[in-house]
């Protein structure tokens, strides 16, 4: 498969995830809400969407077009690093609410809903963003070798994130829990 169009499927995957995320958190009845189901997704947030798939963006994909022309600051490069800063302060702060909603602390769940939503509605744009601008660039301005060798880069960076068998159980859970909130 080529770079890109690996990309462009693990977004798939990521915004399966954002809406089972919106699913659950936007009820008014929070006594419906699964703990577990939270938790599994902000490993899946931590783990497959930051580590396994913004690595390759930021390790292998920007440094690519930032070598071919592309400055990092003042341009499209440097707002998608940033709203991925943006996404980690979110995800840590729902972390933070998790522990002291498991404390006893029963307003802390506010706080996960509040950080969990404005992930979901900051990662929807800016996968937006990636697949409707700065990958169609990339696939411009990169030459035809340099694109079919970030494909090996692409598996060099997931060895030092994700193994294989945690892809699957990822994969797996995304399958999980679309049977149970995306009817
Ligand atoms: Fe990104
Ligand atoms: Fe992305």
């Amino acid at each position: 498969m080529l770079a890109i169009d690996i990309l462009v499927k693990e977004h798939d995957s990521i915004l399966k995830v954002i809406e089972i995320t919106q699913t659950i958190l936007n009820t008014t009845d929070k006594s419906t809400v699964k703990l577990d189901h939270v938790e599994q997704i902000i490993d899946f947030i931590k783990n497959f969407a930051d580590k396994y798939h913004h690595l390759k963006e930021e390790d292998v994909l920007f440094m690519e077009m930032e070598r071919h022309g592309m400055p990092r600051d003042g341009g499209p490069i440097g707002v998608m690093l940033y709203e991925h800063d943006e996404g980690r302060k979110y995800i840590k702060q729902a972390v933070e609410a998790i522990g002291q909603l498991k404390l006893g602390n029963d307003e802390a769940f506010e706080q996960i809903k509040e950080n969990l939503l404005n992930y979901c509605t900051l990662l929807t744009n800016h996968i937006a963003k990636e697949n409707n601008i700065l990958y169609p660039m990339a696939e411009r301005l990169l030459p035809a070798d340099v694109k079919s060798a970030m494909t090996e880069n692409f598996e060099e960076t997931n060895l030092t994130t994700v193994d294989n068998e945690y892809f699957d159980k990822y994969m797996k859970l995304v399958d999980e829990l679309s049977a149970v909130y995306l009817k």
